[in-house]
């Protein structure tokens, strides 16, 4: 199949979560599988200066009509790997900048025209190149507006640009919505700014394009799939998500382990696998010292990656704060984002040197170091659509401490209801039920031989990508 995808992160060359790590994984998997994969990312500073791009080729300029105006962009394509083609939107006013969708303060404030101009621009270059697309799939709000610009064209220049789309909600809480002037800049006819089309409550809403007009819907695990239909996960948009149920199917994501695999992981100090456990103890000590503990620690080590955000239960851990204050443990968090979390666990970790540590940056080698040197990893969500992590930890040997939401529910199996089989250690995202949650876990480390078969347990599911892309590839084909 021609299969293109579009999305605003794209790892190793832009990544701020998960959908750096899916769009990568799925996409190199589909190529993997023999499939003609093209994937557009809109051309970051960081992406142009990466290494894979130094030499992309210059194959199109653009002209895109944005409301009474036609802007100018370029596009530039490199093959990272066979089977795979990324091509870059450019446009250096829109897209030469350090972050993706903001400067660390505040989102930008061009994000609709920058995000419009990216979809547009996808469109003029499937017709331009003549990508004779089967499928294509967009992923979130950024790349939401594909599937309806692309019918549009197709209406109004008699042609076709691709069989079927498919749009990939990788997270209901955040849709793109912007002040009503904004539609203008689409070039859509006047009669989609309206309930049954792009507009919500008075303002426009890019989310609800993608979930409106895709041939397909699908979202990143099968829980998450049922919970947006209600008020209570589907932030404002479950009316919308209830009228695609018949279209609409949660496939989870994967792991792609040629990233993240502990018997191969470059990243480590040392390598390990469930026949030799003893590279887990190496990083265990590199991580305490990282953290600046004593390396040889006895007690249990607790881990969490993530961008700190309410999403990720931040608050819930930081109610529990007297618990990493009284017991006999650790806790290495790395993660940034909400200015008001970062300072509370700042000052848990200056109350606690010894016992907290807090690395509040994006860091890639740390986050593969917490994945591997922790006991426990803490992933207490709200709401999680999929999530990595969780499946990161147990392919790690790490037992992961998670609130039965979303893809967390999906993808691990708490042990105390299931011994044989169980992989992690389950709550509600609540302040009390994590507390039990935690103390579970230090009943456990107590316990070394249950210790070790829940490792054992979680070491031996395959979470690998080629189940993931499978599933993908049945959804192509039966959409055609
Ligand atoms: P989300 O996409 O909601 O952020 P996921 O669990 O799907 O959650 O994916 C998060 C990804 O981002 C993981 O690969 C995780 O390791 C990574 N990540 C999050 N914060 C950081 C950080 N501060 N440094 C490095 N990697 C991070
Ligand atoms: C989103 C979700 C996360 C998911 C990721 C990749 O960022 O928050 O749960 O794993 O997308 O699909």
């Amino acid at each position: 199949m021609k299969i293109v995808h579009a999305a605003s992160e794209l790892f190793p060359y832009m990544k701020t979560g998960g959908l750096a790590d899916a769009v990568g994984a799925l996409s190199g998997s589909l190529a993997d599988n023999g499939h003609e994969v093209s994937v557009f990312l809109p051309g970051y500073r960081a992406v142009l200066e990466h290494k894979d791009a130094l030499g992309a080729e210059r194959k199109l300029r653009l002209k895109i009509e944005m409301g009474p105006a036609y802007l100018s962009g370029d596009v530039r394509v490199f093959s990272p790997r066979k089977n795979l083609n990324v091509y870059l939107i450019c446009r250096e006013e829109y897209f030469d900048r350090r972050g993706a969708y903001g400067n660390g303060e505040r989102d930008y404030e061009d994000n609709a025209d920058r995000f419009i101009f990216f979809c547009k621009g996808v469109v003029e270059t499937l017709r331009l190149a003549e990508l004779q697309a089967d499928i294509v799939h967009s992923h979130d709000w950024q790349a939401a507006l594909l599937p309806l610009l692309l019918r549009e064209a197709e209406r109004r220049q008699h042609l076709t640009l691709a069989l079927k789309t498919i749009f990939t909600i990788h997270n209901i809480a955040f849709q793109g919505v912007f002040p009503a002037k904004v539609f203008a800049r689409t070039n859509l006819p006047d009669e989609l700014f309206h309930i049954d089309g792009l507009e919500y409550y008075s303002q426009i809403n890019l989310m609800k394009g993608g979930i409106l007009f895709a041939d397909r819907v699908t979202t990143v695990s099968p829980r998450y799939a049922k919970e947006i239909q209600t008020a209570e996960f589907g932030c404002g948009l479950e009316g919308v998500v209830q009228t695609r149920t018949d279209d609409l199917v949660g496939l989870l994501n994967g792991v792609d382990t040629a990233i993240w695999n502990p018997a191969t992981d470059a990243l480590l100090p040392a390598r390990y696998s469930q026949t030799n456990m003893s590279g887990k103890q190496v990083c265990r000590a590199e991580l305490l010292k990282r953290a600046g503990f004593a390396p040889d620690f006895k007690g249990p080590v607790f881990g969490i990656v993530c961008r700190l955000t309410e999403q990720k239960g931040v608050d819930l851990l930081l109610a529990n704060r007297d618990f990493f204050l009284k017991q006999d443990c650790r806790l290495v968090v790395l993660g940034s984002g909400d200015k008001r979390m970062e300072t509370e666990l700042e000052e848990l970790a200056a109350a606690t040197p010894k016992k907290v540590a807090l690395s509040s940056k994006h860091d890639e080698s740390m986050s593969h170091l917490i994945e591997a040197g922790a006991d426990f990893f803490l992933m207490p969500s709200l709401f999680e659509p999929c999530g990595l992590n969780q499946m990161y930890s147990q392919v790690y040997g790490t037992i992961p401490v998670v609130s039965r939401v979303g893809g967390l529910a999906d993808t691990v199996i708490d042990a105390d209801e299931h011994a044989d089989v169980g992989t992690g250690i389950m709550c509600e995202p609540t302040v009390a039920s994590l507390r039990q949650a935690l103390h579970r876990a230090l009943r456990l480390y107590a316990d070394k031989p249950r210790l070790a078969a829940v490792q054992k347990h979680g070491m031996a599911r395959d979470f690998s990508w080629k189940a993931a892309s499978g599933a993908y590839e049945r959804l192509y084909e039966e959409a055609m």
